[in-house]
């Protein structure tokens, strides 16, 4: 059934062995660094050896939890089995699993929220503790050991380096076509041993095309064949076509303005129906020969790339739907030069990001009248699921874009709100707000002014009165100055909607 020939090394084909078998190197309390970056190139069989292995363990009382690191998210074959069981101690850097975010926020497992680009100079420098194992996906192995990685590289790189030891799962699943799109740079170094990453295109490659793995590391080798697993995104609905509209003509403008080149600039975007909407947007408006430098490949942009909308996305993963997979897979030698999987301590490097002057488009849960951002905490303490790449861009880029319905709930909870019950991207990051109302741009104002602007343009009318209400009462108190705020009022919204369901 398995396809031997994918481990053509004869050192490693002595290597193969089940998931049961190779889950004997892995134990309680160890930390295990897995592959993975959405849902695309996670382990597909050691997770539920894991499973197995931690039940029956449990049967005579021993108890069995590992530190899981990954990439980024990746899918309940991987943190929803685990967390389910309980066994995840400690996660990082970044998840969105219900299960696993239900453990967080219960306090069953501790979650060490990350910028992803910052996740593998905190290992090397040692903040995050030793890494026992690592457990990596790739898609073949050729017979001079040349290992060809898979649909993700995430911090596959960083893992196989740190860890005392590695198991690999060749899955038959990836195409062998993927060889030669991953880009992997071998350059990094700790300060003050840094050099400047050569890096000024997208489209440039400064690295190699195969995963280096010393291979006395290696102590098994598991055949898989199972596919990836993205959910397929629903059609933009009405208010991801409006908040694209806005974006759309906040981009014209910017172009008449001289402030964009015609081909804009590198786009990153965040995953979801709204970025979705927005690149469908891009396209159905005539751009061509843009460029995205981000983290993830998405359904809509092998259409701008089949359309000449776009001619190059560098990433470091894909998250495609089964159906653009089928479709990617078909058309893999139409797409090869044109797609760049990087590292991504790479992908979301903060030198790059600014070199590149990235436009980065992402969501945000709530933001307030002077412009923070919280991206991660519903009601200021439940985690949803972490920053992810969003600081990386934000900071860095040429224009940081965050985007949300300007309501939730049925209009329970107001997105602008007087103070964010948590900030993760503060109001000097943050360059323009959009909602389906209409679009706030930032730049260069005081806090004043970002005020009756986000109010203006992005609030629902259902709260307007009410936030132009709670700004004036503050400008007027003698407290007043030059950030206007009544603390014993700036989260009465998010406690109306503790106590009453409606803020
Ligand atoms: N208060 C309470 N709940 C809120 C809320 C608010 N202000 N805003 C959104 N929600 C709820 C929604 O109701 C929804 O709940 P449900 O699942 O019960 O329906 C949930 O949060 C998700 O909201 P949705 O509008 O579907 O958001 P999304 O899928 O577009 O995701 C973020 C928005 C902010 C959660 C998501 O973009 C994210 O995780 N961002 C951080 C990481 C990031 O930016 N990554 C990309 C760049 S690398």
């Amino acid at each position: 059934m398995f396809a031997k020939s994918r481990i053509e090394c004869p050192q490693l084909r002595k290597k193969i062995m089940s998931a049961e078998e190779a889950v004997s190197f892995i134990h309680d309390k160890q930390t295990v660094g897995m592959s993975g970056f959405t849902g695309a190139g996670y382990p597909k069989s050691i997770p539920a050896a894991l499973v197995e292995k931690a039940k029956s363990l449990r049967v005579s009382n021993q108890p069995f939890r590992i530190n899981l690191w990954t990439g980024a998210s990746t899918a309940p074959e991987l943190d929803g089995v685990l967390a389910a069981i309980d066994g995840i101690n400690m996660r990082l850097p970044y998840q969105s699993d219900p299960v696993c975010r239900q453990q967080i926020n219960d306090g069953l497992m501790d979650y060490v929220d990350i910028h992803l680009s910052e996740v593998s100079q905190n290992a090397w420098s040692g903040f995050l503790g030793k890494l026992d194992i690592a457990v990596i996906e790739v898609a073949a192995i050729h017979a001079d050991g040349r290992i060809i990685p898979s649909s993700s590289v995430g911090n596959n790189k960083t893992w196989v380096e740190q860890a005392d030891m590695v198991i690999l799962e060749v899955n038959d699943q990836q195409s062998v076509k993927l060889e030669g799109m991953h880009d992997i740079y071998y350059g990094t170094a700790l300060a003050p041993n840094r050099k400047p990453i050569l890096l000024t295109s997208p489209s440039d490659r400064i690295g190699e095309k195969y995963l280096s793995i010393p291979i006395e590391k290696i102590v098994a080798v598991v055949e898989t064949s199972a596919p990836d697993r993205n959910s397929a995104f629903n059609p933009p609905d009405q208010i991801s076509n409006q908040i694209a509209d806005h974006i759309l003509d906040f981009f014209s403008h910017e172009i008449k303005k001289g402030r964009l080149p015609k081909e804009l600039l590198p786009i990153q975007s965040g995953v979801g129906n709204i970025p979705n909407a927005v690149l469908s947007g891009l396209e159905q408006g005539g751009y061509k020969n843009l460029t995205a430098y981000t983290e993830v490949i998405q359904d809509g942009m092998l259409g701008m790339l089949k359309s000449g909308s776009l001619s190059v996305v560098s990433a470091t993963a894909f998250s495609l739907s089964p159906q653009a997979l089928d479709e990617f897979n078909e058309n893999i030698d139409f797409y090869r030069d044109k797609i760049i999987l990087r590292q991504q301590d790479i992908s979301n490097h903060p030198e790059i990001a600014r070199r590149l002057g990235i436009i980065a488009m992402n969501g945000l849960i709530e933001a307030d009248i002077y412009g923070n951002v919280n991206s991660t905490h519903i009601m200021g303490s439940r985690i949803m699921n972490g920053i992810g790449g969003s600081g990386d861009f934000a900071r860095n880029g040429y224009l940081s874009i965050f985007m949300t319905p300007s309501i939730c709930k049925n209009g329970a909870i107001s997105a602008i709100v007087p103070m964010v019950s948590h900030v993760d991207h503060t109001e000097h990051d943050v360059k323009v707000i959009v909602t389906e109302q209409g679009l706030a741009d930032l730049r260069g104002l005081s806090p004043r002014q970002r005020a009756k602007v986000v109010i203006e343009k992005c609030a629902h009318p259902l709260f307007k009165d009410r936030l132009y209400d709670y700004f004036d009462r503050a400008c007027a108190s003698k407290r007043g100055m030059h950030t206007p705020h009544i603390l014993n009022e700036a989260l009465s919204w998010h406690h109306n909607f503790e106590t009453n369901g409606q803020m």
